[in-house]
């Protein structure tokens, strides 16, 4: 178990190694190229990576830095998934960073309408588990943390029922003791708040 740690611990270490200073020795990364490169993503992922299914995260306006690094839990095997694993395994890091650029610079769009309830008692929830403190105040995203405003409603419930449960993979385990403390309200109210939540508000 400890050897276990210690491998998972290196491992992250490489990443951030990788991806936090790579760009002191190569160049920036192209966003037409990982426009290009995307094409085939957004099939699933949709319209510059705003989802369309409820079951497919959004990837539009995500930090690059988080994209990349789910691309290589997917492609060196710490996150599983049937469709993912074979879409990340022939990824360069350069591509990865490319399509993360990509899609970091597109605009959150959803059409996601939160209950008037949630939206008044989501907020108050987000403060008090800390959700904004990690996700930042907007829930955007910060550097490798994922961005979890105007993200797809479905996707959010099995990612925080599986983060609870133990079963999604998680590069540090914050995320995981996160969810332990919510229960099964506080997850649909979540989830509902978040999944409205755009760049721009809905007029
Ligand atoms: C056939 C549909 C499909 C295609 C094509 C596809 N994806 Fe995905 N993608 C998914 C699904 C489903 C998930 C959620 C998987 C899971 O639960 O782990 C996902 C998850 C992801 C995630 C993790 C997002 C998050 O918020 O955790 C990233 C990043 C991603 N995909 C990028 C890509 C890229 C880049 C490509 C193109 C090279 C691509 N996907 C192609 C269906 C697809
Ligand atoms: C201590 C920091 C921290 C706190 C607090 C935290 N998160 Fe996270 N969260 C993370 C990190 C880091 C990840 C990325 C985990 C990974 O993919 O390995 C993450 C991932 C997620 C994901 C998956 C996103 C995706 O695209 O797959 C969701 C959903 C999420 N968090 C929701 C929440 C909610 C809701 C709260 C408040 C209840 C919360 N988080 C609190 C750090 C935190």
């Amino acid at each position: 178990m400890a050897f276990f740690s210690f491998k998972r611990s290196a491992k992250i270490f490489f990443v951030f190694a990788l991806f936090s200073t790579s760009h002191l020795v190569s160049f920036a990364a192209d966003i037409q190229v990982g426009k290009a490169k995307a094409e085939v993503c957004n099939s699933c992922h949709g319209p510059n990576g705003n989802s369309l299914n409820p079951e497919i995260p959004a990837l539009a306006g995500m930090p690059a830095l988080a994209i990349s690094n789910l691309l290589f839990f997917y492609r060196e095997g710490n996150r599983k998934n049937p469709i993912m694993t074979p879409m990340a395994a022939n990824l360069t890091n350069a591509e990865m960073k490319d399509i993360a650029a990509y899609y970091a610079a597109q605009t959150r769009q959803t059409m996601h309408q939160t209950s008037p309830v949630n939206l008044a008692t989501g907020p108050a929830l987000a403060t008090k588990y800390n959700c904004t403190q990690c996700h930042g105040p907007q829930l955007q995203g910060l550097q490798h943390i994922p961005r979890i405003s105007g993200q797809q409603k479905e996707y959010l419930i099995t990612q925080l029922k599986g983060f609870k449960a133990g079963t999604r993979a998680d590069m540090d385990g914050n995320m995981t003791s996160a969810a332990t403390n919510l229960n099964e309200n506080d997850i649909a109210i979540l989830s509902d708040y978040l999944a409205g939540l755009a760049d721009r508000p809905t007029p």
